[in-house]
């Protein structure tokens, strides 16, 4: 099989036994992911020659990875991550040292070395954040409070993860395995401090670079790419910063793949069409998510199973009883109520993506035995399976301690102090998202057409586009908003307010929906009236060079706007022969 047509029979069966499985999973009330991990593991063990293609399955793998990670920071809310910083950063440390601890144990109790535990430990402390969404929306829970908490005791796991994915190269020859140097031949041989001492400067370099360079300059790139309104461009630009970044990050700073993309999203996560940008990436990040998930099936050897069935169970026993524990003490330690306990509790009873990252980074670094993998990946197929169950098991677990008066007493204290706590700090953290989308708020295309009938007369992908080329301004009662004679610069859509404009003495009152500046960029003209806010007036303005490139664009705003101009220029020119005070309504 030449290689081109490996990569498109990889593609082809992974897509259809995927689904298939997939469907049935489904069909079978599990969560879709198990089918498609067994997916993996058919095309892996029972259809010849893709076993073969494991290095190209990995690297689709790896690109499913970046793209998850870029949807993870996409989503991410800093102001959300802030208000439960309380209990998720010490909830999710405490809770990686514990279920770390026990791994390490068990490991030197099945003889492997430090190392090894460490990274098998470390591995089955990460709960996946991608099967914990999925379980959030099947659940409606995604915006409750312990949602929130769950997702960002999730983040935080997530991020120790990172630091661990870029610390475990270089820590790899005091834990018993091969040096950076023999796995990476750039990396040199440095020794342990100044490898460390590297490599944190080269995250934080990174980092700051993207975080302040980024936030500057994504979003105005996203805009302008938007105002093209080309969906293609946009959905190719979007795809273009995550993977970019991902892949320059990697190659320039020696970051993983996940962290660039990561802080891709986050960046991008500040522009005002994030939305968009996640709408428009989504498909391609459920696709590769897919095969993801399908290569990690195609790596995973049934046959532990049978092998090492102890080891097994010891390993899901960690991930569903272990871990869970660890959280479930450290939330009610921290005078939570049991029911987010309970739900953090079996947010994390499954492991994943990083998970298999990591131990795959084990192997590399020659850190853990290729059995360590097949055992993650045991537990990872099992826990995730089994996570639905675990999550109606709390469920009954919730109803129940609700239903005997003395443990709702005693557990299900939602008067208590840090959650109340918690919750005031998630209002705050929405109500200053609110704030800031209110400071830039621009309209929506519905909202456009419902204030401004002018445009009702475009499709809703022109809607959108015009919605995105205008600029919030406002005035203050009495402020001179157009003074006659001044060169034209922008044209005014009233969507809050009234103004009065003065022409020879006439005075004409005009409100919400109207607009006006049009008559002196439609002729090359200086202003022919005064323009005076009456009120605190809001207006969505366009500036000379969109306007004129809309109304080229679309004959359907150019036609009604260069009428009223027309009619509004023959009113003035009777205005000009009779110069007498008088009011009318526009
Ligand atoms: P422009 O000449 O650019 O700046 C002043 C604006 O006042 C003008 O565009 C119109 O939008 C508005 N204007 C001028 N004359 C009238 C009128 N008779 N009725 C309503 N609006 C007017």
């Amino acid at each position: 099989m030449s290689h081109d047509v490996s990569l498109i029979a990889l593609i082809a069966v992974g897509f259809v036994l995927a689904f298939l499985l997939g469907f049935l999973a489904h069909r079978l009330r599990l969560p879709p992911l198990v089918g498609y991990l067994i997916g993996g593991v058919v095309m892996g063990r029972l259809i010849p020659g893709f076993a073969a293609e494991s290095g190209l399955a990995g690297q689709l793998a790896e690109i499913g990875v970046m793209l998850l990670m870029f949807g993870v920071g996409l989503h991410f809310s800093a102001g959300d991550l802030m208000a439960v910083r309380r209990i998720a950063i010490p909830g999710a440390i405490g809770q990686i040292l514990i279920a770390t601890m026990i791994g390490t144990c068990m490991a030197k109790f099945w003889g492997w070395s430090l190392g090894a535990g460490l990274v098998l430990g470390l591995s089955l402390s990460v709960a996946s954040t991608v099967v914990l969404l999925k379980a959030l929306e099947d659940r409606n829970a995604v915006a409750t409070p312990n949602g929130r908490i769950a997702i960002g005791w999730l983040i935080v796991e997530d991020l120790v993860m990172v630091v661990t994915l870029v610390l475990l190269p270089a820590l790899a020859e005091v834990l018993g395995g091969r040096s950076s140097a023999a796995s990476n031949p750039a990396g040199g041989n440095l020794g342990l401090l100044a490898n460390l001492g590297l490599t944190l400067l080269k995250v934080t370099s990174f980092v700051a670079l993207v975080l302040l360079v980024g936030p500057r300059v994504m979003p105005w790139l996203l805009r302008q790419v938007a105002r093209t309104g080309s969906r293609e461009l946009f959905t190719l630009c979007v795809l273009a910063v995550a993977l970019g970044i991902a892949f320059a990050s990697a190659r320039l700073f020696g970051v993983s793949f996940a962290l660039g993309a990561f802080f891709a999203g986050v960046v991008l996560s500040e522009s005002d069409l994030s939305h968009k940008a996640a709408a428009n990436s989504m498909p391609l990040q459920d696709a590769f998510a897919v095969l993801f998930f399908v290569s990690v099936g195609m790596l995973f050897d049934p046959s532990i199973l049978i092998a090492r069935p102890l080891m097994v169970v010891g390993v899901l026993l960690l991930i569903l009883v272990g871990k869970s524990f660890a959280a479930l003490a450290i939330v009610l330690l921290m005078g939570y109520p049991a029911s987010t306990a309970l739900t953090v509790s079996a947010a994390l009873a499954q492991i994943g993506e990083f998970s298999f990252i990591l131990g795959g980074l084990g192997v590399a670094y020659g850190l853990l035995p290729t059995e360590g993998l097949s055992l993650i990946l045991a537990g990872a197929l099992l826990s995730i399976s089994l996570n639905a169950v675990v999550f109606a098991g709390t469920d009954v677990l919730i109803r129940w301690i609700e239903n005997v008066s003395w443990l709702r007493t005693r557990l299900e204290r939602r008067d208590a102090g840090p959650f109340i706590r918690l919750e005031e700090d998630l209002d705050a953290a929405r109500i200053a998202l609110e704030a800031k989308a209110a400071a830039h708020k621009t309209y929506s295309a519905d909202e456009l057409v419902e204030r401004f009938r002018l445009f009702a007369g475009l499709t809703p992908e022109q809607r959108e586009t015009v919605a995105l080329h205008f600029q919030p301004r406002s005035a203050q009662p009495g402020e001179r908003i157009i003074r006659v004679g001044d060169k034209a610069d922008m044209v005014y859509f009233i969507s809050d307010g009234e103004v009065e404009v003065v022409v020879n003495g006439h005075k004409i009152k005009m409100g919400p929906g109207d607009f006006f500046g049009e008559m002196a960029l439609l002729s090359g003209q200086p202003r022919s009236a005064d323009v005076t806010a009456l009120d605190f007036c809001k207006f969505l303005t366009l500036d000379q060079r969109d306007f004129r490139e809309l109304l080229r664009r679309y004959p359907g705003i150019r036609i009604p706007i260069a009428g009223v101009a027309k009619e509004r220029g023959e009113t003035n020119r009777q205005f000009m022969e009779q110069p007498h005070e008088r009011t009318a309504e526009s």
